[in-house]
């Protein structure tokens, strides 16, 4: 059997990227907060295998036993597994000074911690059954450069770049089959874009050009990037530790 654990796959890319799974006959292991109605649906509607966790990846102690459980339920029969460790927040969008501490907080457990504990727990079952893992970091654009009003996004984004090459280095020089990667998907039409244009010009500089790409269609569909996604892990010729650009994959 194929397993593609997705987090964040109540909506947005990893919605979109669940349900691609779906159709080419992977079971999708969905994770977050809340169970998304049209994702079982669709899983039923096609027939596909399909399973939901819910676990609030803030809480790193839920993220160790609600992933154990997951690692338990997929490597008993798994000839490969995915990861795409989707789930993200933007919040807090604010200047430094300004900065709300649990927000902060959060922002670094779920774009940050958890993709490092999720990937450290499934390098570790690779090791200890020898299937073949293949982890896909979802990263940003913000990684790359500073935004106004954005430091811990692009700093925890940053970070797992980071993690993403070192990560990918020692499997390489490991010789493991195993691959971990990062992909970064551009400007989406999703909720997340949605707080981005929500917030206020003090807090956000560039507010007005955000608002501008939703209003000239510049926000690029969540199904065409998953499709970018999806057919880029599913090849064989993934380069370890390497950030994939959805630009260069389109
Ligand atoms: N949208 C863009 O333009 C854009 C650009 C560059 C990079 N990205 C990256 O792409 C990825 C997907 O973004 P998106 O736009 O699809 O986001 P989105 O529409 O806001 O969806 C976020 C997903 O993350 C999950 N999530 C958030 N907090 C969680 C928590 N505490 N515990 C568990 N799950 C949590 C949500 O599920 P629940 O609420 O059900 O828990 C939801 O499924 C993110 O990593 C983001 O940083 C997005």
């Amino acid at each position: 059997m194929k397993y593609a654990i997705i987090t964040g796959a109540s909506r947005g890319l990893g919605a979109a990227a669940a349900q691609q799974m779906l159709e080419k006959d992977i079971h999708v292991v969905s994770v977050s907060r809340n169970e998304s109605s049209l994702l079982k649906q669709a899983a039923e509607h096609a027939g596909g295998s399909y399973s939901h966790f819910s676990c609030d990846l803030a809480a790193a102690d839920q993220v160790q036993s609600v992933f154990s459980k997951i690692a338990e339920f997929v490597f008993k029969d798994a000839e490969i597994v995915y990861v795409i460790n989707n789930a993200g927040v933007i919040e807090p969008i604010e200047v430094g000074g300004e900065l709300d501490p649990s927000l902060v907080q959060t922002n670094v457990h779920v774009n940050l911690t958890a993709p490092i504990l999720i990937s450290n727990l499934f390098l570790q079952k690779a090791k200890d059954t020898g299937c073949k893992v293949v982890i896909a970091n979802v990263t940003s654009g913000a990684a790359e450069r500073p935004i106004h009003g954005w430091s811990i996004y692009c700093s925890t984004k940053a970070a797992v770049n980071m993690f993403t090459m070192t990560a990918g280095l020692e499997l390489e020089q490991n010789g493991s089959p195993s691959r971990v990667i990062a992909f970064s998907p551009g400007i989406m039409d999703t909720d997340m874009q949605s707080t981005i244009r929500s917030s206020n010009e003090e807090a956000f500089a560039d507010l007005e050009t955000f608002r501008k790409y939703k209003e000239s269609g510049s926000l690029r569909s969540p199904d065409v990037v998953a499709g970018a996604l999806v057919k880029l892990i599913l090849a064989d010729s993934l380069e370890n530790g390497m950030i994939y650009r959805v630009n260069d994959l389109l």
